[in-house]
């Protein structure tokens, strides 16, 4: 049995008197990926900005590798190994991709202090270049990220991820704007990544591209894992009639 790389314990949150989340529970094993799933408004990204130090939780516990974590930031979560690629890319549309890549951590030359220091452009391509290529993109560094197109904009977005060497990688519908060939390019990298060994939990509404490479699936509604199941062994059909059940099931008590 692969050891677990995250797991979260009763995880609570609310906005004010909304509450999102109510005693979410899932652990992800070392190379392992999590689907989760959900309908608008379930509490799938609320749960991955907690895991990312994005949003302080109210409850419960995050642990990795077996240790109970405390993250008051993004960058408390990085230092922990976990990366997010959000919903929206969160990409720099006026800057190029390598400077995408290496935003808020650049590479310099010269002195280790500004002002006799200098953006080391040349080491940041070149590095670019070689993680654009790890995730099977031969992508030009130098082209500006808001004239990309959306497949290519993930794979920034990927590489810029990667290149902090994450042992968990939080994936926000990664494949929401995506044409079929792209969406089997991102599934494809992320196979890579789990033979990498690295953890994942990724929220999609595409659910037959999920179950390509999910293990487990998790059922959010109203902030409550509702179902989780293997996927091997199940047809697609068969998970698909459990899910959409559960997620009809939950829309119609919406309505009482
Ligand atoms: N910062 C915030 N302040 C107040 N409410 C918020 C905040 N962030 C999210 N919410 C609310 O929490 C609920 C869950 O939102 P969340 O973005 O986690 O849903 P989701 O499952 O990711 O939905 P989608 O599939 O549409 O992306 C929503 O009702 C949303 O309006
Ligand atoms: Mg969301």
């Amino acid at each position: 049995m692969a050891e677990i790389a995250l797991e979260l314990v009763d995880i609570e949150k609310s906005f004010g008197p909304l509450e999102v989340l109510t005693g979410v529970s899932l652990s992800v094993p070392e190379a392992g990926c999590y689907g989760l799933v959900g309908d608008n408004g379930a509490g799938k990204s609320t749960l991955l900005k907690i895991l990312s130090g994005v949003y302080p939780r109210d409850a419960g516990e995050i642990r990795i590798m077996g240790k109970p974590v405390d993250f008051h930031s993004a960058i408390d979560a990085r230092f922990s190994g976990i990366e997010m690629i959000y919903q929206d890319l969160a990409l720099a549309g006026e800057l190029d991709a390598a400077s995408n890549i290496f935003l808020g951590r650049e590479h310099y030359r010269g002195s280790k202090y500004p002002p006799f220091r200098w953006l080391d452009h040349k080491r940041m391509h070149a590095e670019a270049a070689k993680v654009l290529e790890s995730v099977g993109s031969r992508l030009s560094t130098d082209r500006q990220v808001k004239w990309l197109s959306g497949g290519e904009r993930q794979l920034v977005a990927v590489a810029r991820a990667l290149e902090f060497d994450p042992r968990i990688l939080l994936m926000d519908e990664p494949t929401a704007a995506l044409s079929i060939e792209k969406v089997n390019e991102v599934t494809r990298l992320i196979s890579r990544l789990k033979d990498r060994g690295v953890s994942m939990i990724l929220v999609s509404h595409r659910f037959t591209d999920l179950i390509q490479v999910a293990d487990t699936i998790g059922v959010l509604v109203h902030g409550r894992i509702v179902d989780e199941f293997e996927v091997v062994g199940q047809s697609t059909d068969e998970m698909t009639t459990r899910i959409v059940r559960l997620m009809g099931e939950a829309d119609a008590g919406a309505l009482k």
